[in-house]
């Protein structure tokens, strides 16, 4: 399996602190069934001011220690960005790292805030397409708005964003309302990717496989595995 959406270098964002953990996620990714990870740390204006100049040494280091510690992840570079006006500058200034390309276009991992759909956001879809950008939205089976109201997502899936499911949340991980979200999501057929999201070593684990059994049993076979094999690595195989 091939996980676009994970949190895997130590001391970058709210995933692992310490090298270490670093480490044993990635050595559960392998574990898990995860072959290629492309590592996505938050770009969170004021709170991770991460950018392409910040992840690449992160990058690198880790790659590195996956070689010493004969770790058989291969895994890329790109990010988790926070919707808002500084995707403007961070794409002026080449700041901005990409998840991989789709249909000739460049995509990008775009988080919203996790409480709402701030007013707007419409118009910055309609932006980044216009600078050959497609948006792959992360996890909104846990957006409050979406929550509240799953047709809220459908302007954005109609202006042909993608959208990626976290793992978890159909095993419940995240609660029953993100569970049936997330499934609701899926029967609509809306669903790009499944990632695991993986934060740390408690309980955000580098786990596709238990996501993948549930949209096997819901829309087969082929449907899951393309969600975490084919698509991900049609997406993101400019990495390896
Ligand atoms: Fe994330």
């Amino acid at each position: 399996m091939i996980d676009l959406h994970c949190h895997l270098f130590p001391g970058i964002d709210d995933g692992p602190r310490e090298l270490s953990d670093s480490i044993e996620l990635a050595r559960l990714s392998v574990e898990n069934g995860i072959t290629h990870a492309v590592v996505t740390p938050h770009i969170t204006p004021g709170r991770y001011d991460n950018d392409l100049f910040s992840i690449s040494p992160a990058y690198q280091a880790f790659k590195q220690a996956l070689i010493e510690y004969e770790i058989k992840l291969s895994i890329g570079m790109a990010a988790e960005v926070r919707l808002g006006p500084e995707i403007f500058t961070l794409f002026e200034e080449e700041r901005l790292p990409f998840l991989g390309e789709f249909e000739g276009k460049k995509v990008l991992l775009l988080e919203f805030p996790h409480d709402h759909i701030p007013p707007g956001s419409d118009k910055m879809v309609k932006w980044l397409f216009e600078h050959n950008i497609i948006p792959m939205i992360a996890h909104p089976e846990r957006n409050r708005d979406i929550l509240r109201k799953i047709v809220k997502l459908q302007p954005f899936v109609e202006a042909g964003c993608l959208l990626q499911i976290t793992a978890s949340s159909l095993v419940g991980n995240f609660g029953p309302q993100s569970e049936q979200c997330a499934k609701t999501i899926l029967e609509k057929g809306w669903v790009t990717i499944l990632a695991s999201d993986a934060h740390n070593l408690h309980k955000r684990l580098p786990e596709i496989e238990p996501g993948r059994a549930v949209v096997e049993e819901m829309l087969g076979k082929d449907a899951s595995w393309k969600m975490v094999k084919d698509i991900p690595w049609e997406i993101a195989s400019n990495h390896f």
